[in-house]
């Protein structure tokens, strides 16, 4: 893709000038340096190779998140792939991004969907996940996360992604929305792969959520014949905010939707979790000492390490960012790990501190209308989790047999310009007793 941007003479020069975000493999285990060498060019970058203004700046990052009058979320899942936006062609590309959004992957989600439908779709979420809802279900993570330690606390030693997080993610969200038993074992072969693939022939089709859509579409289809006293009939009977009846397919939608939102993320929070407190002896210590410290360390955690890299803006029309001008169509990508490090917000921005005062600033939930649905969810799933694994061992550490001695650790991440998740992590534990 031939970048319009360059002949404007705006264009960052440098020694990762060759770098591709979107494709180079280079990036993917530790692109910190790459973003401080954006930051050292500004607070809002205009890439080389595509039409893209990279934000690395936390208060330019809230005013994307906050201005939904000049920026659409039409592709907030994928990035400045597969847009049929031309850069500058029009001074408001609105009707532009209306016209093409059934055809854009992911169109249809929440995540990507712009005011007023959005506060349509957003509360009837809402009403579909009720306080009661959320409560039931955290009684469940503490049940589950026993039921997963049961199975490895024995063999001193578990791999956290697959032996842990990985089932209990889903089992939670399975039983968020009440999928019966039988079903729940088979949804995650249904997910796919981690989204925003470096190797972008690697990526699921055009809604890799489908398949997990055609369950629900079938128990919601049921429950609105046949209503039960069950979570799937609560969802077969959510109202839209006016009180209207969404189509099935609308619920479906937001259902299957959770799935994905709710799954690599929550799996990935887990793993940087585990991994500070594996390398961290003392933090380890202090943290099973005094439990209070949970939610501030996974707090720093998300700062630091959060599961989403990049999340996407289109600019509808022309926008000064921080001081840069970024033309119509342009695609604005929120940076979270460099955000959540600018050291005009954060105080030792690359520094692990727990107890940060201002630590719950961070922007790695997003901010604004599209704020994460499910951060009480992934906040609460990784406190019982750590609760349990600490009630269950009397240490966690790392295996150093796959993951090198401290000098020369190794660990690979997930090769996507979206997510970032270790993918596989190596723990040795001994069990309490
Ligand atoms: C550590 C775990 C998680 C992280 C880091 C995370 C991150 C995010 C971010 C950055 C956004 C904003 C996207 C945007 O503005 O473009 C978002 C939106 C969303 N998240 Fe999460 N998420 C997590 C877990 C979950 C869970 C467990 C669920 C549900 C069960 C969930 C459901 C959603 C939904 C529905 C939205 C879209 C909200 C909207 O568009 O109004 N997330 N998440």
């Amino acid at each position: 893709m031939q970048n319009p941007l360059r002949t404007m003479g705006v264009i960052a020069m440098g020694r990762f000038d060759s770098v591709d975000f979107f494709s180079d493999t280079s990036l993917v285990n530790h692109p910190y340096d790459y973003f401080e060498w954006l930051r050292e060019r500004g607070p809002v970058v205009l890439l080389d190779q595509y039409p893209v203004a990279a934000v690395v700046g936390y208060d330019e990052a809230l005013a994307v998140y906050r201005g939904d009058e000049d920026f659409s979320a039409v592709n907030a899942a994928t990035g400045p792939f597969d847009l049929p936006f031309e850069v500058g062609s029009a001074p408001d590309i609105t009707p532009q991004i209306e016209e093409y959004r059934s055809s854009v992957p992911y169109g249809a989600l929440l995540v990507t969907q712009d005011p007023p439908s959005h506060a349509k779709s957003r509360g009837l979420l809402m009403g579909m996940i009720t306080p009661r809802r959320l409560r039931e279900n955290e009684e469940f993570m503490w049940t589950l996360a026993d039921r997963q330690i049961d199975e490895f606390v024995e063999r001193g030693r578990f791999e956290a992604i697959g032996d842990y997080a990985q089932p209990y993610a889903t089992l939670v969200i399975a039983d968020l929305l009440g999928v019966p038993d039988s079903d729940r074992d088979g949804f995650r072969q249904l997910l796919g792969p981690v989204p925003g693939q470096l190797d972008r022939s690697k990526q699921g089709g055009n809604n890799p959520l489908e398949q997990i859509g055609v369950y629900f579409f079938n128990y919601l289809t049921d429950r609105r014949a046949n209503p039960q006293k069950d979570v799937l009939t609560q969802l077969a009977q959510a109202r839209y905010p006016d009180g209207s009846e969404p189509s099935v397919v609308d619920v479906v939608t937001i259902a299957a939707f959770l799935f994905g939102a709710g799954q690599d993320t929550t799996v990935r929070l887990l793993a940087a979790a585990l991994r500070f407190l594996a390398e961290d002896p003392e933090l380890q210590r202090k943290v099973r000492k005094d439990r209070a410290l949970i939610p501030g360390l996974v707090e720093e955690v998300l700062r630091l390490e959060g599961p989403v890299k990049s999340d996407y803006r289109l600019a509808r029309r022309p926008v000064t960012i921080g001081g840069v001008e970024v033309p119509a169509g342009t695609t604005v990508m929120q940076l979270l790990h460099a955000i959540n490090r600018d050291p005009r917000r954060f105080e030792r921005p690359n520094e692990f501190i727990l107890g940060r005062k201002n630590v719950k600033e961070h922007l790695a939930f997003g901010r604004g209308i599209h704020a994460c649905v499910g951060a009480p969810l992934a906040r609460a799933e990784a406190k019982v989790s750590l609760e349990r694994l600490f009630d269950r061992t009397e240490d966690i550490r790392l295996d150093e047999r796959k993951h090198g001695p401290p000098q020369e650790r190794r660990f690979e991440y997930e090769p996507s310009f979206i997510m970032r998740g270790l993918k596989e992590l190596h723990l040795e534990i001994t069990p309490a007793r």
